[in-house]
Formats: structure tokens, sequence, C-alpha cells
């Protein structure tokens, strides 16, 4: 049920603490594995893979490195898997982390998405992942269609039997992505994601979301952020209901979780209890979330 966020970047023995997001950490390809062991040690059974190119020149306006064997989604991927061959090891799908300008898609001059480029750019992404041996491909971008074209990639590439295609369809834009974006080092230097990413009031929008991502062939659904849409995770376990349902409690909420018990004002391990009974109530059954290691040891006391 629990997933794990790891960010990986391309000094193979960094560790280095995020300052916004408590306790996580960047890793490197090498210095990861003692950390997942003992992680896998105590029950950890699934990780979703974040790419942090830290290398001075990776980045370029097509998001190029997303796919560079040698870069860290791949290499990780490669490494987990001989490493812990139990592992569901989903990789997140995205330009952002790999583009000069930080946004999710390849560009027009005006800061507008140009779709069919980006979504052939995140099908050949995904399906290089596939190759690695992910298990699963999580598409985070929004763009419209980029869920057909991976699908279609997948089964070109006679990858689609044993990929699980989790998309994030219903992501809304807001505020509480700020520590991953210093995390990933992704915050958008033009351009505005609330350009393909769904308003927050959008239930509407997020309800077509989700049955048009049925209809282009996604495995799995992810609703992000967690706690604040709720709704959406119910209206996700009407409609996909034969489907798994995960929900991301991305690290805003995580961080604003932290930022309370500081305060006092609650209990940290109540609270994250509470936001995750919350999403469980609503209809998810997968949960991705910052706060897993914490779980492991919390529900063996
Ligand atoms: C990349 C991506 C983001 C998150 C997951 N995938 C960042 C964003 O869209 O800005 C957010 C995760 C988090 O905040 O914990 N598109
Ligand atoms: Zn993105």
């Amino acid at each position: 049920m629990l997933i794990y966020p790891l960010f990986i970047t391309d000094d193979p023995d960094e560790e280095t603490l995020v300052p916004s997001l408590p306790g996580q950490k960047r890793w490197g390809v090498r210095s990861v594995v003692p950390y997942v062991r003992s992680l896998v040690e105590k029950g950890l059974r699934s990780v979703i893979l974040f790419g942090v190119p830290c290398k001075e020149g990776v980045k370029d306006p097509e998001g190029s490195a997303a796919d560079d064997p040698e870069g860290p989604v791949i290499q990780a991927v490669k490494t987990l898997r001989k490493e812990f061959p139990d592992l569901f090891i989903m990789c997140d799908v995205c330009l952002c982390e790999y583009t000069s300008h930080g946004n999710c898609g390849v560009l027009r001059e005006d800061g507008s998405i140009i779709r069919d480029k980006t979504v052939r750019r995140l099908a050949a992404v995904a399906v290089a992942y596939a190759k690695a041996g992910a298990h699963a491909v999580a598409p985070s971008d929004m763009i419209d269609g980029r869920i057909w074209e991976i699908k279609q990639g997948l089964i070109d590439n006679d990858l689609a039997h044993n990929t699980m295609l989790m998309s994030y369809s219903a992501k809304f834009s807001g505020n509480l992505y700020g520590p991953f974006r210093d995390a990933a080092g992704s915050v958008p230097s033009h351009g505005d994601r609330r350009a393909y990413q769904l308003p927050p009031v959008g239930r509407g929008l997020a309800r077509r979301a989700l049955q048009r991502d049925i209809e282009e062939g996604a495995d799995s659904f992810i609703i992000k952020p967690s706690t604040f849409y709720l709704d959406i995770v119910s209206d996700a376990a009407e409609i996909c209901r034969d489907y798994p349902i995960a929900t991301y409690q991305v690290s805003g909420e995580y961080a604003m979780m932290h930022a309370a018990a500081e305060k006092g004002v609650v209990d940290l391990k109540s609270i994250a209890f509470e936001a995750a009974h919350g999403n469980l109530r609503a209809g998810a059954n997968l949960l991705i979330t910052y706060f897993t290691p914490e779980f492991l040891d919390w529900l063996d006391e």
C-alpha cells in the first residue's frame, strides 16, 4: 500500500538533505542502495523514482536527459532491480526535471506547450524506463493525449503486458509542490503550469480526465495532492471502480504537517495516520507518501 518517493541525482555517492522537505534526501545511485536495503528489511515494497540531474549543462529545452541511458533514473532502475528483486519500481515520467525552462513539456516561443512533440517525448521516456526494468511508469505532466501515446509506445515495443501505466489523471495546480520543486530543481523559469494542470475548483475537469485516461489505456490512477482533494479520490473510486487508485500526499502537505507538529499544533504521528486514513476512507488503496519510512516503524510499534 505504501509507495516511497526517492530523488535520485547524477552523483552516485550523493546523500544530501533537502532543506524544505524534512528528513528527505537526494540520493546517488550507489548511496541509495544501503538506504533502500534498510527500508526493505522493515517491509518496504515499492518506490517511485524522480531524477534530479545536477550536472552543469544537462538541461535543454526538450528535456533530452530524461531518457539518457547513463542518467540517474535508468541507472537507478537497473541497480534497484538487481539488488531488490521483490521491490516494485515505479518511475515518474515528466520533462520538468530535465528542461532548461522547468516546464513539463516542450514550449513554443510564447511559452505554450507543443502538444504533439511533448507527448512523443514522454512516450519515448516511458518506453526507455520500461525497457530498463521499471514495473510501472507514471506520467505526471498532464499534457492532453499522453496516456494514449505512452500506451501505444509500450505496445509497439512489446512492453505493455508487463508495464503498468499509472496516470496522474487528476493533478491539480496550486500551492503544494514548492518543496518538491526545490528538491528536484524544477521551478519553472517561465511559462505557467496552470496551463496544463487542473484548477483547484475543477471537479468536473478531474472527472473527465479520469474518464478520458480510462479510455486512453491507463491501468491505474493517481490523485494529487491528496488530503485537500478527497472528493476527487471518492469520484475516482466511483469512476475507476475496477482499478487501483493511488493518492500522492505531496511535498507541501508533508512539509505542512511537519511545520505544524514543530509548532505544537498537531502530533506528527497521529496526524500522519489521520491523513492516511482519510485517503483510504475516500477510496484510495495505494498511498504515495514521504512518511513511508516512518510508517514502516510506526506500524511495527
Ligand atoms: C513532476 C512532478 C511533480 C510532483 C510529482 N511529479 C512536481 C510538479 O508538478 O511541480 C510533485 C510531488 C510533490 O510535490 O511531492 N511533474
Ligand atoms: Zn513535470
